[in-house]
């Protein structure tokens, strides 16, 4: 078992887990006494548990989850997407950035999906193979569990092999799910093969098999990215993708590289917050919106004041969001501006008290609604070291798109590029020149896998929801900055603004109807819907007991499953 000795350095480990306290407490921490895993889909939360059990650690137990997740949950992402993986290395304290994001092909072109008079081809953005990028997340596992897992992948992996040959359990999500992208399954005779048996929506309850998904996991266990990204299997990918329309190469694939990147961390209220850098937007915007609370005795206000507030500074970071955020590798975002306390304070300068700021006079980047997907896990093991995961194939079921004998969908990503500045995306988000098409770009995300850290806890966050996501993880974080629990953060009913359109809207009960009136006094347009939002995911360490807490979204009650799990015994003799 590699690093296997690094679990007997009990010195060593306390000395790493000292410098959580952001709030300057100096007790060493105990550590966590049990294991803690929040997933969408209980079969993956399972697998998870039984890696935890078996002595791997968070990172291996995350290639489990991530793999079942592709499988169980294919409406939200799989082999055929990518992920944002946040990792927590305790043995030498550190936090990393897995960019595992899909890029998009060689021969992409800034108008791609424009027809001849300019205008954006929504389906060719988004059904099909010309909506794929080239996709991160079998690279993501893999480096994952060689860089930072104890177990091989072989290991890792036979949870997710083990259902794919024996069968998973269709859920009432995945059913769901499905009725809004069963036509355009129906385009792809492998995609329908997989999902639609007997060109039916299987009914919630179903066993469904698919040994194709376990041998293309088994051939990553077996040559690592190889086996993906190169030879046979590449050959068949890149094939089945132009002969259906699409413009992959086999040198895409074979070009493809994770990145490590740093982390932003801010530090708000005596918290720490580590959260994602570009290309998702999520950390940037959280930096501006926290700072620009930081100036304010928010915690303090009213209800309506402090709702005020939070969706004035949602504003002025989604606008930023829209204006200079892209992929880093082409475009220089102004992270170190945008995240200063002195941006900041200027962006506050133009916050009024009594009135909301029109978006029309912040200028930025020309408008829309949504029906997402993407889905969050968070694990905390034994040693202290953390995971919080997003991984996407974008719209339910990707692009809906497969090629034969591969048991996996394809994204469709492309569409979180601007496909014309200006024009919204899926989530009605705009963007501009940051974020065109460019060969081998990675499209601008929402993505926001987070830690925070301090007073005495450490926890991981995040959730699907498209544009939404950066409020809803807000929204999460200063939950639990109140002493909120796991569970009570997940739950918390939601409200958004995202610059354009220029809207409050809410779940819901997220609004009393005198905070609604509150609102409208100040200027607010403010919309309640009846559906709601995200699938949020937390684990909480308490490091003054070692106790542990789980959070699973209640939205999707009986398909997400937070658990904690018991240290194994090897594990629980060394500490
Ligand atoms: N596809 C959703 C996101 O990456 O934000």
């Amino acid at each position: 078992m590699k690093q296997f000795g690094r679990w007997l350095l009990p010195g060593l480990l306390s000395l790493a887990f000292s410098v959580f306290a952001a709030d300057g407490g100096s007790a060493q921490p105990v550590l966590p006494k049990r294991v803690a895993v929040a997933s969408a889909n209980s079969q993956a939360t399972d697998a998870g548990l039984e890696i935890l059990a078996v002595g791997g650690n968070a990172f291996d137990a995350a290639v489990a989850v991530s793999a079942t997740l592709g499988l169980v949950e294919p409406e939200s992402s799989g082999l055929g997407g990518g992920a944002f993986m946040l990792l927590h290395v305790a043995h030498d304290n550190r936090d990393v950035f897995i960019d595992a994001r899909e890029k998009a092909p060689a021969a992409a072109t800034r108008d791609m999906y424009l027809d001849a008079q300019g205008n954006p081809n929504r389906d060719l953005a988004v059904n099909g193979p010309l909506a794929a990028g080239i996709p991160g997340m079998p690279a993501g596992l893999v480096h994952l569990a060689s860089k930072y897992g104890r177990l091989p992948l072989s290991r890792s992996l036979a949870p997710a092999i083990r259902l794919a040959n024996e069968g998973w359990i269709f859920s009432s999500k995945n059913e769901s799910m499905l009725g809004f992208r069963k036509d355009v399954l129906a385009r792809s005779p492998a995609a329908a093969k997989l999902f639609l048996p007997g060109g039916e929506v299987p009914k919630a309850g179903t066993r469904m098999r698919n040994p194709d998904y376990a041998r293309t996991l088994q051939l990553l266990a077996k040559q690592g990215a190889d086996g993906f990204y190169r030879g046979a299997f590449a050959r068949k990918l890149a094939s089945g993708v132009r002969k259906a329309g699409g413009i992959w190469s086999e040198a895409d694939l074979a070009d493809y590289q994770v990145v490590e990147r740093e982390p932003i961390r801010i530090t708000h209220r005596g918290f720490q917050l580590v959260t994602v850098p570009p290309p998702s937007s999520g950390g940037v915007a959280l930096a501006e919106i926290l700072n620009i609370l930081s100036g304010y005795e928010y915690p303090a206000m009213s209800r309506t004041d402090r709702i005020h507030l939070i969706t004035e500074a949602m504003r002025r970071a989604y606008r930023d969001r829209s204006i200079y955020l892209g992929d880093p590798d082409f475009f220089k975002v102004p992270v170190d501006l945008l995240t200063s306390p002195d941006y900041a304070a200027g962006l506050r300068a133009s916050i009024s008290p009594t009135h909301a700021t029109p978006s029309v006079l912040l200028p930025g980047v020309g408008e829309g609604s949504e029906r997402v997907e993407t889905t969050h896990y968070s694990i905390v093991d034994s040693e202290g070291n953390l995971v919080a995961t997003t991984q996407t194939v974008n719209l339910p079921y990707g692009n809906a798109f497969a090629v034969a004998g591969t048991g996996f969908l394809l994204n469709n990503e492309m569409d979180d590029f601007s496909v014309k500045p200006g024009v919204p995306n899926a989530f009605g988000l705009v963007g501009d020149d940051a974020n065109a098409i460019a060969p081998g770009k990675r499209p601008l995300s929402s993505m926001t896998p987070s830690f925070l850290m301090g007073h005495n806890k450490v926890s991981a966050i995040g959730t699907p929801g498209g544009s939404r996501i950066i409020t809803m993880v807000l929204l999460g974080l200063l939950e639990l900055m109140d002493g909120g629990s796991a569970q009570a953060a997940t739950d918390l009913p939601r409200y958004h603004h995202q610059y354009l359109p220029d809207v409050i809207s809410a779940e819901t009960g997220a609004l009393s109807a005198v905070e609604i009136q509150g609102l409208q006094a100040k200027g607010h347009v403010v919309t309640v819907e009846s559906r709601t939002w995200g699938n949020m995911q937390i684990v909480t360490w308490d490091q003054g007991n070692g106790s542990v807490e789980a959070g699973s979204d209640g939205r999707w009650q009986g398909v997400g499953k937070a658990a904690t799990g018991d240290v194994p015994a090897e594990a629980a003799i060394f500490r």
